[in-house]
Order: structure tokens, then C-alpha cells, then sequence
């Protein structure tokens, strides 16, 4: 008989955005009349840019020609996009990444998870808790021993922020700004953690997908603008929640050549070229399409939209907190993030407090339990969402006799 890995067996039943979709199908198909808003997953509401859409015209105007149709690309990226990101995400801010150091991908949700393709099994891995969910289902998918997940936990205590891991860890996930609490690290906080992982020899895997949400200064948008960080980091960033590209599905990863290993029998190995092997063997590349609608986001037109579509958001992050303080409730983020992470008001159960918003003021939110034990007591609200809907869903919390 076959077997399977049976690490799958160690998941929660359901992924969380999938539980949340199905209880809500289940509310509507009970409340059919039921105006629900949704400010549950993080997923985007405005349409795609007028730039973008030009790009994506253009380059489907090219498919339909014989000289100018494309069929398999190149696995990591075309080279007009590589060079786009490593000019303007990178050169731009004073950090010298090359394109043959990017990995264009499908999204950021992928390649988080496939990272854990080239990492040894029996790692030590630490996440922080809350966190988001993918790093943890993942690993749990790869490791050869559940204990080596380490929880990090963050809390109001300590704002939210992990300690540095009292024991020695492998492999650290970092997500600044952050899913789910929608807290930053500031420079010389995340120097800390690159400090650690030179000294330990361990590999960061910084998320910085929410990094255009960031308004402060001295808050890292990158990891590389952390001295040594190209010798212990790997950078993932997407495209979905700056451009709109949920749907379209774009990112990169960062695989910087400075950062090595030496395998079990002392080779030093890179793990640019893991990378590049693992992504030319299961990864046929991104669509041509798409990479050169991604490509527009860096027009100097394409910039300014997409710096309008990061404002409008934010001005819904604004709304909630405001509206969320003026309820007298506690909340977190939403300053440098479009989330916003609010200690449930009324109870310490944030699945039973899922349920109540949903039947009493139908919005849809996330339980901060989905994202970890940690996570209990809190509640998740996203910004994405349009100013009508949110500031509608706001007046019905506001005007909310709260059991
Ligand atoms: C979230 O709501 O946490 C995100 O939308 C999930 C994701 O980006 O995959």
C-alpha cells in the first residue's frame, strides 16, 4: 500500500480564510437578505490601475501576433521586470540587489510556502504567534518533528514585538509591517534579529508584502537596508496588496549570492542556485502578461497610482481605528499596515466574538485565535475594503448594543 506524508494529518482541518468563507456562505445561505461587509481577508477591492491595464492590453495585443507571441518564458522572470524591481525597489534606497538575485513568482503566499523546499527537515524553526498561518502549515508539512516549531510570542505586553529566541533557532519568520497585528519593527529592532541569525548562522525569511503600507520613517521597508542582511536573509514581497494583483497574481523573492551554507560534508553551497534549481524544476515562470503588467507599477505614472491605491486603503485603516477608539474599544495597527488588530471587547473567545459580529452587525473579520494561541482575545479588521462599505460598517458597530 502507499503511504502519505502524514505530516498533513498534523494541519487544522480547514486553512483558515477557507473555514471563515465557509461560515460566512453558511450565515448567507440562512440570512439571504443579510448585507454583509466583508473585512475578513485581506484581499483587495479597486480595481487594477489604469496603467496596468494598458500594460496588460499591450501585451495581449503582442500574443495574438506571430513576432511578437511568447510561449515559455524564462522560469525566473523576464529580464525587463528584473531589472524594474532591482532599479527602483532596491537601487533606488540605497541597496545594491542584482536581478539574478530576484525570483518572480505566482505570489508571495507560494513562494513562503515553497521556501521550506530547499531547507532541511530537521531544522529549528521559530514563527512568532499570531502569525500567518501559511509559515506554520507549511513547515508542519516538512518538519520531521513537530517540536521543532518554536512559538515566538507577541503581546500587548510586549507590543506585540517577538523576544530573541532563548535558545538557538535555524530558521526565523519575520512579516513587518505584520500580518496579523499590523505592527512594525523599527531599524535598529530588526538589526537585533539580523545580528542574531549572523551570530547563530540562521536564516531569516522576512515577509515584507505589506511594506507600502509603511508611513513612518526609520521602519524598514527591506530587510537588505540592514547591514549583513544579504548574508542570513531571504525577502519575499508581492504585488497584490500595493497594486491590486490578488487576482492577477505577481511577486518576487530575494535571493541574495552572499547568503550560504555548508552542506552536512563541509560544500558551501548557495541557496540562490537551490532556489533557481528548485523554482526551473516545479515553476514554469509567471505569464508574460502579467510580468509586464507588473512592469507598469514602476512607470512613473504606474507609481502614483499605486501610491493612490496604498492612500485609499489607508484612509480606511484610518476610519476603523478611529471609529473603533471612539467605541471605546482597544486597537492596534492600522498606522503602517492595513490591518487593524483590536482586543475583542466582550469576551476572551475571538471565534464566539467571529460569530456575534457576523449575526449582530453582519461583518465578516478574523478570529486572532485562527492566527495562534496568542492570537485569543484579539480580532483582526482589514482595510481593504471600499469607504463606503467601511464606513458603513463602522456606523453599524458604533450604534451596536454589545451583549
Ligand atoms: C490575509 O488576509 O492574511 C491575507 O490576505 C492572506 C494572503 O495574503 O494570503
Amino acid at each position: 500500500m502507499f503511504s502519505v506524508n502524514e505530516n498533513f494529518l498534523l494541519l487544522n482541518e480547514s486553512y483558515l480564510f477557507s473555514t471563515i468563507s465557509k461560515k460566512v456562505a453558511q450565515f448567507t445561505a440562512t440570512h439571504p437578505d443579510a448585507n454583509i461587509i466583508r473585512l475578513g481577508i485581506g484581499d483587495v477591492t479597486q480595481p487594477l490601475t489604469p496603467s496596468v491595464i494598458s500594460a496588460i492590453h499591450k501585451a495581449v495585443d503582442e500574443m495574438a501576433v506571430k513576432e511578437t507571441f511568447r510561449g515559455y518564458g524564462p522560469e525566473q522572470g523576464y529580464d525587463f521586470l528584473l531589472e524594474a524591481i532591482a532599479e527602483n525597489d532596491f537601487k533606488a534606497f540605497g541597496i545594491d540587489i542584482s536581478p539574478s538575485e530576484i525570483f518572480v513568482s505566482d505570489g508571495a503566499k507560494s513562494d513562503v510556502g515553497n521556501i521550506v523546499d530547499i531547507l532541511g527537515r530537521n531544522n529549528k524553526v521559530a514563527v512568532t504567534d499570531p502569525v500567518y498561518p501559511v509559515y506554520v502549515d507549511t513547515n508542519l508539512m516538512n518538519l520531521a518533528d513537530r517540536d521543532q516549531l518554536i512559538m515566538l510570542p507577541c503581546t500587548a505586553e510586549n507590543d506585540f514585538l517577538p523576544q530573541l529566541p532563548s535558545e538557538k533557532v535555524d530558521v526565523i519568520y519575520l512579516c513587518y509591517p505584520n500580518n496579523p497585528t499590523g505592527t512594525v519593527m523599527k531599524k535598529e529592532e530588526l538589526k537585533r534579529w539580523v545580528d542574531y541569525a549572523l551570530e547563530n548562522q540562521s536564516l531569516i525569511l522576512f515577509d515584507a508584502a505589506y511594506e507600502a503600507y509603511i508611513t513612518e520613517k526609520d521602519i524598514p521597508h527591506s530587510i537588505y537596508e540592514i547591514e549583513g542582511a544579504q548574508m542570513c536573509a531571504i525577502e519575499f514581497r508581492s504585488y497584490s496588496k500595493n497594486a491590486g494583483f490578488t487576482g492577477v497574481r505577481c511577486s518576487y523573492t530575494v535571493v541574495p549570492e552572499a547568503l550560504k551554507v555548508k552542506s552536512s560534508n563541509g560544500i558551501e553551497i548557495k541557496l540562490n542556485r537551490l532556489w533557481f534549481r528548485r523554482q526551473s524544476t516545479k515553476f514554469n515562470g509567471t505569464a508574460y502578461i502579467v510580468q509586464r503588467a507588473a512592469e507598469a507599477i514602476y512607470s512613473s505614472e504606474g507609481k502614483k497610482e499605486i501610491r493612490g491605491l496604498v492612500d485609499y486603503y489607508m484612509e480606511n485603516a484610518k476610519t476603523i481605528r478611529e471609529a473603533l477608539t471612539q467605541k471605546g474599544w482597544t486597537v492596534f495597527g492600522g498606522t503602517n499596515s492595513p490591518y487593524i488588530w483590536l482586543k475583542c471587547p466582550n469576551t476572551d473567545d475571538s471565534w464566539q466574538f467571529f460569530d456575534q459580529l457576523l449575526t449582530e452587525c453582519h461583518i465578516v473579520g478574523t478570529p486572532g485565535q485562527g492566527f495562534g494561541a496568542c492570537g485569543e482575545g484579539f480580532f483582526r479588521l482589514t482595510a481593504f475594503n471600499t469607504h463606503e462599505k467601511t464606513r458603513e460598517a463602522m456606523e453599524r458597530i458604533l450604534a451596536w448594543n454589545i451583549g
